[in-house]
This record gives structure tokens, C-alpha cells and sequence, in this order.
């Protein structure tokens, strides 16, 4: 009786200790609130193919393309940065309509971008394009002589120091205006300047940016960076190519 009374206890023992170690070893096994979902986070994101694009994307490669090579579509042209040779000229021009060219990669994306407003109801032209050194040479010496150097510095680029000639820059003229500050209150301009990024344009000169850039505002003037650089500028609330690739600002002519 008195060992069936200790075997009984033993037993009870031995059955509570399973039960808490069992407990135990549940509870180790379950999940903290918020780790299941930071893990699921990183397994796809290591298994994602596609850049990352949320806003706290740190790792863009900011060197993958030249920012001095005229034919590089990341070139850095500004007041301080001619091209060079000075008289480059693209190879791979193409006609973007209106008797207008600009290099491949940046028509197909001008192209792209003219059938996307075209969904949202408007209709957009290129105004001016590609120019070459002696296109912009008149462009620019016109400029002087109409309204002196100081305006024209402020508006035209020298030759050789113009995006245009890069092939990659772009006057678009709609809702009535030409090359007119007046684009940039219309829907089409409006529509241009918030979804240029998503066909690998930005808007080059806006009046905030004009002590970084030298030139006005040119409602009208988008440059062709790609979207991987268009979409990361945008991303990071990056308007001018200086700031982004901490070039310094380029108010004037050395
Ligand atoms: N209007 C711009 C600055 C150019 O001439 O390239
Ligand atoms: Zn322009």
C-alpha cells in the first residue's frame, strides 16, 4: 500500500514534468509577433529578381554608367562640363517626328512616352531635339544677339555644352505651347512633368534648381537618363543630375 502511494506519486511527478517540458518546448517553437513577417521579408527579397525601388533603397550603383562619356546616356552636361570631343556627334540618331532625331534608346522611350499620354487624353510633339555643335552654334548666337549674353547664358548653352547635342535631350511642345513657359501649365505639360520618370525622363531645369544648373526654368526640356536612374532620382526626391551624383553646382562658365 505504502510503495503503491509513493509509485502513484512518482508517477504524478514524472507526468508533471512531461507536461511542463512539453510546455516549454511549445512555447519556444512558436512565433514572436512581427518576426514571421520580417522573415517572409527577407527570403523573398533575397529571392527577388527586380531592382528595389522603396524608398529606403540604399544600394543603387551609382557607377555602373560614365558620367563624362558623351555617349554615355548618365553623361553629366552643364556649364562646367562640356562635352568632349567639344563637337560631338551621336551614331545612332533616329527620327522622333516633326523633322526631329534623337539617339535610339531615347526615341523608342520618347515614343513609349507619347502613346502613354496619348492614353491619358493628350497629344505631345518634340519641339527640338538633337543639335549639333553648329546648330547650336545659331541657336546660341541668336539668342545673344536678341537679347544679349547674359539672357542667352541664362537660356541657351554654348555649343558644346548643350544636353541637346547629346541626342539625348528633348523640347516637347503640346497643349498649344512651343518652347513657352506656358507648358507648364497646361495638362499636357503637367502630365510630362509627373510621369516623365516612369519612360526614363526627368525635367531638367526647374526655377529652384536655377543656382545649381545656371539656366531658368525649361518646362519644356526633358533629358533621357533611363528608367533605372529616372526611377531612383524620383524615388529619392532628386530633380538635378548635380545633386544626385554630388557634382557640384555649375551657375556659370568657368
Ligand atoms: N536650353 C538648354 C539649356 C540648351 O540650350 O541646351
Ligand atoms: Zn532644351
Amino acid at each position: 500500500m505504502v510503495m503503491n502511494r509513493r509509485s502513484i506519486l512518482i508517477t504524478l511527478c514524472l507526468v508533471a514534468l512531461l507536461a511542463v517540458g512539453g510546455f516549454v518546448i511549445y512555447q519556444r517553437h512558436q512565433p514572436v509577433p512581427g518576426q514571421a513577417a520580417s522573415s517572409k521579408k527577407s527570403s523573398s527579397r533575397a529571392a527577388a529578381t527586380q531592382p528595389d525601388t522603396s524608398p529606403t533603397h540604399t544600394d543603387f550603383n551609382k557607377t555602373q554608367y560614365s558620367l563624362t562619356d558623351p555617349a554615355s546616356i548618365w553623361v553629366v552636361v552643364n556649364k562646367h562640363r562640356p562635352l568632349s570631343p567639344l563637337n560631338y556627334a551621336p551614331t545612332d540618331l533616329v527620327s522622333v517626328g516633326n523633322g526631329q532625331q534623337m539617339r535610339t534608346e531615347a526615341a523608342t522611350a520618347l515614343s513609349n512616352m507619347f502613346a502613354g499620354v496619348k492614353k491619358a487624353g493628350y497629344s505631345l510633339s518634340a519641339a527640338s531635339a538633337y543639335r549639333s555643335y553648329t546648330t547650336q552654334v545659331s541657336v546660341y548666337n541668336k539668342e545673344v544677339t536678341e537679347y544679349g549674353k547674359a539672357t542667352a547664358d541664362s537660356e541657351s548653352a554654348r555649343p558644346g555644352f548643350s544636353e541637346h547635342q547629346t541626342g539625348l535631350s528633348v523640347d516637347i511642345a503640346g497643349g498649344g505651347c512651343s518652347i513657352e513657359d506656358c507648358f507648364g501649365t497646361t495638362a499636357e505639360g503637367k502630365w510630362t512633368a509627373a510621369h516623365a520618370y516612369e519612360y526614363g525622363y526627368i525635367l531638367r531645369y526647374t526655377s529652384d534648381k536655377t543656382p545649381i544648373t545656371g539656366y531658368r526654368a525649361e518646362a519644356w526640356h526633358f533629358r533621357y537618363v533611363g528608367k533605372d536612374l529616372a526611377n531612383e532620382m524620383h524615388t529619392a526626391s532628386f530633380s538635378t543630375l548635380e545633386e544626385f551624383f554630388s557634382l557640384g553646382v555649375a551657375p556659370d562658365y568657368n
